[in-house]
């Protein structure tokens, strides 16, 4: 049996530049793994039989076909021809629905697990099967940091000098990814706003090590009206976070700290208030070298 952690997605750095005409939009965002994971445990059997199934904790997850790691398991299987039993158990932390890329890291993470047993595939064709899972998938395959252009899976790693040290949180209300897009659409038009130097900021920041609360930035806070949202970010900076900020289309909401122990205090805030929370710092390495 092989185990893959996979690691949570957060955007520091979250813009829509574009829409595109294949109903998707150009992001330009700096996407950071951190030391929220899921584990991802599979397990093959010859069998002569293509039979995929998937198994979780987590009640509120589909078994179904929808599931991300069930795609990652029949893409992988179907391009190079397995036909094998894979049982694939998925020990789930990241919460669901979050923004916070749970779904799609497993999907990375089985294929990752897929490669290490069969070793039928490459990091190119890897990349290609990710994005046809999902625009996020890319990115949670390679890990680490990144800045991301296309869908997200125009992938350029970043050196980052120092781990950060952030709080995670989430309320009870979950946002729809395509109805957030639909959201900006109408409030942008085609005129999306041009933030291109505050990301080359963030670059920066990131490798040298200074600070990167000025720098961050999502597009989506501002087509985002959710009361848990506003409540978090609130007990967050009470507790001493320098910046909060929201992750990909919501409603998962990060703060960035300084110290170790203000970020103990923060989550143990939002936990007595009924939150989601946990501490969690940069995993740093990324899985896959590009
Ligand atoms: O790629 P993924 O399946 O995660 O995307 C979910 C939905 O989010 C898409 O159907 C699309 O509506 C929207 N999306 C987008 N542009 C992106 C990523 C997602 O419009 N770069």
């Amino acid at each position: 049996m092989i185990t893959e952690k996979a690691y949570a997605k957060m955007n520091l750095f979250l813009n829509v530049t574009d829409r595109r005409p294949d109903g998707y939009h150009d992001i330009e965002s700096v996407m950071h793994a951190v030391d929220l994971f899921d584990l991802v445990n599979v397990k093959v059997k010859e069998s002569g039989n293509s039979i995929i199934t998937v198994e979780t904790d987590a009640a509120e997850l589909s078994f179904s076909e929808k599931n991300l790691a069930y795609i990652a398991a029949e893409k992988y299987t179907t391009k190079y021809g397995i036909k094998d039993e894979i049982k694939i158990t998925l020990d789930k932390k990241i919460p669901i629905g979050a923004g916070l890329a749970g779904g799609s890291s497993d999907a990375a993470a089985t294929l990752r697990a897929l490669d290490i047993i069969y070793k039928k595939s490459n990091t190119e064709e890897l990349l290609s099967l990710a994005l046809e899972i999902g625009s996020d998938v890319p990115f949670c395959l390679v890990g680490g940091t990144a800045h991301c252009l296309g869908r997200g899976e125009v992938i350029t790693p970043l050196c980052v000098k120092d781990k950060l040290c952030f709080v995670v949180a989430i309320g009870n209300e979950r946002i729809s990814t395509p109805k957030a897009f639909a959201e900006l659409d109408a409030r942008y038009g085609e005129n999306f706003p041009d933030n291109t130097e505050m990301c080359q900021e963030m670059l920066a920041a990131l490798c040298q090590g200074e600070t990167i609360s000025p720098f961050l930035y999502n597009v989506f806070e501002e087509v985002t009206n959710i009361c848990s949202v506003k409540q978090i970010k609130e007990t967050m900076i009470k507790n001493g976070a320098e910046r909060t900020l929201m992750s990909g289309s919501g409603p998962s909401v990060f703060g960035v700290f300084k110290t170790h122990t203000d970020a103990q205090n923060a989550a143990e805030s939002l936990l007595s208030l009924g939150y989601f929370a946990c501490v969690a710092e940069s995993v740093g390495d990324a899985n896959i070298t590009l």
